[in-house]
């Protein structure tokens, strides 16, 4: 395991290698405990580096079997091998040569999930972001291209099934025992996005016809037994192949793509080249198992996987501080693919959500790092947030300063200068540029500047003049290791509503340049003017989301329920009814009285009865802030028992105001026909599924979600009313009858028991850690598998906030047990999991303080991995 070294890794230091890796040629034997890799180099020094400079190559814990150049043995004294390095002076003279090295691994033993593994007795690896080195001695940096021939030989029995990248070029019997395959991908790519996959899997295949023609084989591989669980992943896969080729111009390029899936992974999902590997939770569904939210992840993470072949694979990074070239962009891809396939207002709402639920807590907490940071202790620790989500974020910004069109030319132009190549974010700036003739020098700042702009708008309407005035203030908390900060260029698409609702004509404006509805910020402080403007307007700001800042606007409750009702911008009459819900919650938390203007509750009954919206609309409407939403809202000395108790006193008020109402509806979105996952019926479904919460609070009994976890003939009916049963009736009987008939029927389903772990880890409440406790001696628990982990410890810890900050400490305390436990096999996930205590700061004195010991106890355990060390380093601050 890699401890602590101290070590940081600066952006400054970036040097090329001395020498490249231009061709790989691998060899494996598989076996479970000794796997034999040999791995052939061909070595070129780069030009102007001395003939007498050494190869350094990385290695983790790797063992050195044998070591040769040009064919002869390497001397003892020419070489110097760690578990972590390999170095070797004493070269040839000639600039290229070949070096041979072979390794011997246990993937059987790898509980990391990093290098060579295996999951369900199935071998596959990981190796993003620097897992190779687990393998073999490489230069395993994203800039060394290098083609890739591989060798996979295997035992029939064990591994019928050998899988590589690129394109498959041989295969045969070894013996009566063992088998080979040769795979062999001319793409010339970073050792990151290498892969293997090898054993007894089934799977189905289709074909992909490309634009110009070609054919590609589709394959995706699962447990035996699970393939028709595939084919809505294989149908994702081909319509996402479809939309890239018309909306970016991006054509397949290898004669078949493989898609696995295993249940053992640490992340979503893994791009290598033609060969992605998945968590098969984001591979299977069907409607008896699978939710909504299920099918449309797995739409999503198809897509962003498949979209990572021109932007990560073809055009990968530099070094690792540029992952938002990849990331960021795959994620603003993937976002517009299923605002594309789905609902796009729904979709921007969703992603804002995630956004504020997940980035801004970073970003103004003890973790908040640039969108491409400047330093690292572990990269593992910067697959955040912030480099994905706000990474995105800031590629859509770039569209809507530029326009649909000049956007489209920016890339084209990226994808055709450096197609084959590892660049920076500065290269993909730079295309913008000169596709669009416009600077984006003070833009840029959005990529290296750390923390959540803050902007604040007071209007006035002056009515003799006819002009409409807004001051306009911009800053950004310091955040550590950034103090000062600069004015950044915001982009606002706006709208001025008039007395009718509709959205007015706007002559002439001062102050700021303002262009097809979008208003530039560039300064800490601006006075924007609009003239001629014949009645007070009502200012929409921000509409779509436009930039990813906080924004305070002196609205009234007027304005807010007008804009709600009116705006021609969707998102912003979301964000209408969510501000006021917001503003209502906070003031209950804090006062703790519980009498809700009936304008708001009125407001929000005919939003979930307004036929023009759309049902999925209509729901996220009724989606109340979440706990966690609120805290993040109130910022400082939370209490989270009182947010939980205003929470629900608005949704029964809600609930009880609107009961007959509601009930209708819930009625009339009853589907009749079989179930299919499409948007339309998800929609139906997501709206009747937040009004059963309504009502069952206000019916003041669990009835109705029982009738309906036991009429369900789909997942997401299913585990809505059960969810619904347990977190508003967790003691009462038809709750436990439910949960255990769950259990029953799904116990053999590991990703259906995720669920069942999720809903009851979230039940609010102190009493929840106890139950967390003993589930996780569940048979169908496991400390070593990281989707059990994520949804019963990660989910209690980041999804319940009375219970995770239970005013005791015992929550805290809880959570350090298990990272200090996870991290012994698996740091990566060890790490992600320590960070729920980052916004250990806002909670009140009494928890900030236990919250703190169990960090603290956290970083005294002796030989702590890089990964949880550096977490909580920084989150101790
Ligand atoms: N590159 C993967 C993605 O974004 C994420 C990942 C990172 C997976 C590291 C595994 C390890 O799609
Ligand atoms: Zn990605």
């Amino acid at each position: 395991m890699r401890t602590d070294s101290g070590q940081v890794f600066r952006l400054e230091d970036y040097k090329p290698s001395d020498y490249l890796i231009t061709h790989t040629d691998l060899l494996f034997r598989l076996d479970p405990t000794a796997t034999l890799v040999t791995a052939k180099l061909s070595v070129k020094r780069r030009d102007g580096v001395a003939a007498n400079a050494p190869v350094v190559l990385d290695g983790d814990g790797l063992v050195l079997e044998s070591l040769s150049i040009n064919g002869m043995p390497v001397s003892d004294d020419r070489y110097k091998a760690t578990p972590d390095s390999l170095e070797i002076s004493g070269l040839p003279q000639e600039a290229s040569f070949e070096l041979e090295i072979v390794t011997r691994i246990s993937p059987v033993t790898n509980k990391a999930l990093m290098g060579l593994y295996q999951s369900s007795g199935n071998y596959c690896t990981q190796c993003e972001a620097e897992g190779f080195r687990r393998i073999t001695y490489f230069l395993d940096r994203p800039d060394n291209l290098s083609t890739f021939t591989v060798r996979i030989e295997a035992k029939k029995s064990e591994a019928p099934v050998l899988l590589s990248n690129g394109n498959p070029v041989e295969q045969g019997s070894l013996d009566s025992e063992w088998h080979y395959a040769v795979w062999h991908d001319p793409f010339p790519k970073p050792s990151y996005l290498f892969a293997l996959v090898a054993g007894d899997l089934g799977s189905i295949h289709d074909t992909f016809t490309t634009s110009s023609g070609r054919e590609v084989a589709l394959g995706i591989y699962v447990e035996h037994g699970k393939e028709p669980l595939a084919t809505y992943a294989m149908d994702a896969l081909k319509r996402s192949m479809r939309w890239d080729e018309e909306r970016f111009g991006c054509e397949y390029d290898l004669s078949v793509f493989n898609i696995v899936a295993v249940s053992d992974f640490n992340m979503g999902a893994m791009e290598n080249k033609g060969l992605n590997v998945f968590n098969d939770k984001y591979v299977l569904a069907d409607p008896e198992t699978a939710t909504d939210a299920d099918y449309a992840n797995i739409e999503a993470i198809i897509a962003h996987e498949y979209f990572h072949n021109w932007t990560g694979n073809r055009i990968t990074c530099r070094d690792w501080f540029q992952l938002c070239l990849k990331e960021g962009l795959t994620v603003y891809r993937d976002h517009e693919f299923s605002a594309d396939q789905r609902s796009r207002p729904v979709k921007r709402i969703a992603e804002v959500r995630n956004l504020r639920a997940l980035q801004f807590p970073e970003d103004q907490g003890p973790l908040a790092h640039p969108v491409r940071p400047r330093r690292y202790k572990e990269i593992n620790n910067f697959y955040t947030s912030t480099v994905y989500e706000k990474g995105s974020e800031v590629v859509r910004m770039i569209h809507t300063i530029l326009g649909a069109e000049q956007f489209r030319a920016g890339m084209d132009l990226y994808f055709q200068r450096h197609d084959g190549q590892a660049v920076t974010i500065e290269d993909f700036i730079a295309c913008f540029q000169e596709a669009s003739g416009r600077a984006l020098t003070h833009f840029a700042l959005w990529y290296h500047q750390a923390g959540t702009p803050r902007v604040n708008v007071t209007s006035s309407y002056e009515a003799d003049t006819g002009d409409f005035v807004l001051n306009v203030e911009q800053s950004v908390p310091p955040t550590p290791a950034e103090s000062m900060k600069k004015p950044l260029h915001i982009p606002l698409a706006y709208g001025l509503l008039g007395p009718n609702g509709e959205d007015m004509e706007v002559g002439s404006v001062e102050g700021a340049t303002v262009a097809d509805g979008v208003i530039h910020l560039t300064e800490g402080s601006q006075t924007v003017r609009f003239r001629g403007i014949g009645s007070r307007p009502v200012l929409s700001l921000n509409r779509g989301f436009s930039s990813p800042i906080v924004l305070k606007q002196d609205l009234t409750k007027e304005d807010r329920l007008f804009l709600a009702r009116h705006d021609s911008d969707l998102y912003n009459r979301w964000e209408a009814i969510n501000a006021l819900c917001v503003e209502a919650l906070i003031a209950a938390s804090t006062s703790g009285s519980y009498d809700f203007d009936p304008a708001l509750v009125q407001c929000l009954v005919e939003m979930a009865s307004n036929e023009s919206l759309e049902p999925a609309y209509r729901a996220l409407a009724l989606s109340l802030p979440t706990e966690a939403d609120i805290a993040r809202e109130i910022g400082s000395n939370v209490n989270p028992d009182a947010v939980l108790a205003a929470r629900s006193a608005l949704r029964l008020a809600i609930g009880s105001a609107a009961r007959d109402a509601f009930g209708r509806i819930y009625d009339a979105q009853a589907d009749r026909q079989p179930f299919s996952p499409d948007a339309a019926s998800a929609g139906k479904r997501s709206l009747r599924n937040i009004l059963l919460d309504y009502l069952v609070a206000a019916d003041g009994s669990p009835e109705l979600a029982s009738r309906q976890f036991e009429a369900a003939d789909n997942m997401t009916d299913r585990a809505a009313a059960l969810s619904v049963l347990a977190h508003q009736y967790p003691q009462h009987e038809a709750t436990q009858k439910a949960l255990s008939a769950f259990e029953e029927r799904f116990c053999d389903n590991a990703l259906v028991m995720d669920k069942w772990f999720i809903i009851q880890a979230t039940i609010p409440g102190a009493a929840t850690l106890d139950l967390v406790r003993g589930l996780t001696a569940h048979p169908a628990f496991s400390l070593t598998n990281p989707n059990r982990v994520r949804s019963l410890v990660g989910t209690f810890a980041s999804g319940n906030q009375t219970g995770f900050h239970r005013a005791d400490g015992a929550g805290y305390r809880f959570l350090a047990d298990t990272v200090i436990a996870l991290d012994k096999h698996n740091p990566q996930v060890a790490a992600r999991l320590s960070t729920a205590f980052r916004s250990w700061r806002s909670m009140e004195a009494g928890r900030q303080e236990k919250a703190r010991k169990a960090l603290a106890s956290i970083n005294e355990v002796p030989n702590l991995s890089r990964d949880v060390k550096d977490i909580v380093e920084r989150t101790l601050g």
